[in-house]
């Protein structure tokens, strides 16, 4: 079981990029494997969670090949039919693998077995089965909790509009793909905007999407027009180093090829709140998917309150702004986010007691949590609760308290960010190194986020 260990760092000054995004790179071999034809995948994320997809979809029949070298990925589609599985599909520690396959998996003429680790194994899945259910798909868990193992024996499926009871691109994937399979329109309410990846990437393969307000279509039956996807760089993996840059005062940090997709971008908004300097700048969109560079410059943040629409938006920040919150100055108070009691483990206990581990004041609600800012942190041994972004979140802590701060068990990094450790470790070592060729200050196109740095 490995460990973490962190001391407190001097000024930062760097300049990175970080892994493809997760929630795109599962969505492309999805799509891919889905298509018409081959498509070739640069940047997808080879990380445990990612993985988990590819196994998953090899175990139904998708013929592909992974090269190292650029992160690429060769796919080729198979015209909307997938083979019945010969053993359970094992998605590992992964939500998005088992909730945006079963879509697709429900409409499949053949019996599948989706099973997870111990962390999966105590995820709903209710919130995609009563949809799927309404669509005339046959899923079942293996226990009254509606936790997996989940059993799904594939029908015709029929169209339908669904309002969701939460906000949840999960569930909204998992609808949208089924819709693929039945004839005629299949419509999502969202109660509040959730990432739109797959929405975005359906377009990119040639399947129309409406989106009016709140409300998603697409019509079916259709099959993906096989394309070649870029995946952007992670901004969740980023929001670690924003953090890191942005709560301290000297440091400087540009991170280049980023997803900046407007979904997502919470986390700048919410730091900028907090008076952090940021500015970004949007270089490119490819397959409907914008991204750049996020300019980063430290200093002491404030306090701030976290709430409602937004939850959804920084559903995976939630972790990280909680340690900005206790770097800040003042109150911050995050509400609306009982979501995350069901996440990889249950965050608001989890965040709670390692920052109290560390010396901070917080008041755990049902919903969220009160940080009472306090600096330095207090280093101290803490548990990951085998969930990456809490050991990753931590690490970052670890940053900014007394003494040595020990992550125990985070083999889970893995499951999104493996080259985490490494990048920690440069950022510490190489202060003073940022690539001064890079011309980003002063572009002409440079928007402006933060407050002028
Ligand atoms: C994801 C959606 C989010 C997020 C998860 C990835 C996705 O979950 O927490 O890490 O790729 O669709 P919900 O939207 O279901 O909350």
């Amino acid at each position: 079981m490995s460990m973490l260990k962190v001391r407190r760092s001097a000024p930062i000054n760097y300049e990175i990029t970080v892994p493809g995004d997760k929630s795109i790179s599962h969505r492309a071999l999805l799509l891919a494997a889905l298509s018409n034809g081959t498509c070739k995948i640069t940047n997808f994320l080879q990380a445990e969670d990612c993985l988990a997809t590819a196994e998953a979809l090899r175990e139904l029949g998708v013929q592909m090949e992974f090269f190292s070298d650029a992160n690429l990925v060769i796919v080729e589609g198979c015209h909307g039919k997938f083979k019945p599985p010969a053993t359970d599909i094992n998605c590992g520690n992964s939500g998005t693998t088992m909730r945006l396959l079963a879509g697709i998996l429900a409409a499949q003429p053949f019996r599948s077995r989706l099973v997870g680790d111990a962390s999966l194994s105590h995820r709903p899945m209710q919130r995609i089965i009563q949809p799927l259910s309404l669509m005339g798909a046959r899923l079942s868990t293996e226990n009254e909790l509606g936790c997996p193992p989940l059993v799904i024996e594939g029908a015709p499926l029929k169209p339908i509009t669904y309002s969701m009871p939460i906000a949840s691109a999960q569930v909204k994937s998992a609808i949208l793909f089924a819709g693929l399979f039945t004839r005629g329109k299949t419509t999502v309410i969202e109660p509040g905007r959730s990432r739109d990846h797959t929405e975005r990437m359906l377009q990119h393969f040639l399947i129309p999407v409406q989106r009016e307000g709140r409300q998603i279509s697409l019509h079916g039956p259709r099959i993906p027009e096989s394309r070649d996807f870029q995946v952007p760089g992670d901004l969740s993996s980023a929001a670690f180093w924003l953090i890191a840059v942005a709560a301290q005062p000297g440091s400087r940090l540009l991170i280049k090829n980023v997803g900046l997709n407007p979904s997502r971008t919470g986390i700048i908004d919410i730091l900028v709140r907090m008076g952090a300097h940021i500015r970004e700048v949007v270089e490119q969109t490819e397959g409907g998917e914008p991204s750049g560079t996020l300019d980063i410059k430290g200093t002491r943040l404030r306090a701030t309150t976290i709430e409602g629409d937004e939850i959804s938006n920084v559903i995976d920040e939630l972790p990280i702004l909680a340690v900005a919150g206790a770097l800040a100055e003042g109150k911050t108070i995050i509400r609306n986010a009982e979501e995350l009691r069901v996440k990889e483990t249950d965050r608001i206990t989890a965040i709670v007691t390692n920052l109290r581990e560390m010396g901070v004041e917080v008041v755990e609600r049902d919903d969220g949590m009160e940080i009472q800012g306090k600096l330095p942190l207090q280093g101290a041994r803490l548990k990951s609760f085998g969930d990456h972004r809490i050991a990753m979140a931590f690490g970052i802590a670890g940053l900014f308290a007394r003494g040595e701060t020990v992550i125990e068990d985070t083999d889970c990094i893995r499951t999104s960010y493996p080259e985490y450790e490494n990048t920690l470790r440069k950022i510490q070592k190489r202060g003073g190194l940022l690539n001064r060729r890079t011309p980003v200050i002063g572009m002409l196109n440079f928007r402006q986020r933060g407050n002028r740095a």
